[in-house]
């Protein structure tokens, strides 16, 4: 199996610890989290009615939509409330290299589908 390449994502200075940071990359809308030095990265979409999940709340390793509420965990993308019974939201590998943050941004998809 070939490894996903990593895409780069910008410099680590971009994403601040305890912060969390929507971009676009290769066409994919990301949420990237520095939790206290570890990244984490999930899609600005919420799997529940398609909003953008990046305007939510982060509190520890979960963030919870603004819109109706839902809340999933920012390392496996499942839902808190409800883990076998609703859509996860996707989410991505993700490195520091070199001083940049990078993703894998098909891996997760792919495996998926
Ligand atoms: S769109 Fe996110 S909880 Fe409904």
């Amino acid at each position: 199996m070939t490894e996903s390449p990593w895409t780069d994502l910008g410099p680590a200075d971009n994403f601040p610890n305890d912060q969390q940071a929507c971009i676009d990359a290769l066409g994919v809308r990301l949420v990237v989290m520095n939790v206290g030095g570890e990244f984490y990265a999930v899609e600005n979409i919420c799997p529940h009615a398609g909003r953008p999940l990046g305007d939510g709340e982060r509190r520890g390793m979960t963030i919870t939509c603004p819109y109706h509420g839902y809340t999933y965990h920012i390392k496996t993308g499942k839902s808190i409330v409800n883990p076998d019974d609703e859509m996860p939201v996707r989410t991505f590998p993700i490195r520091l290299h070199r001083g940049r943050v990078e993703a894998q941004l098909s891996t997760q998809k792919e495996a998926n589908e």
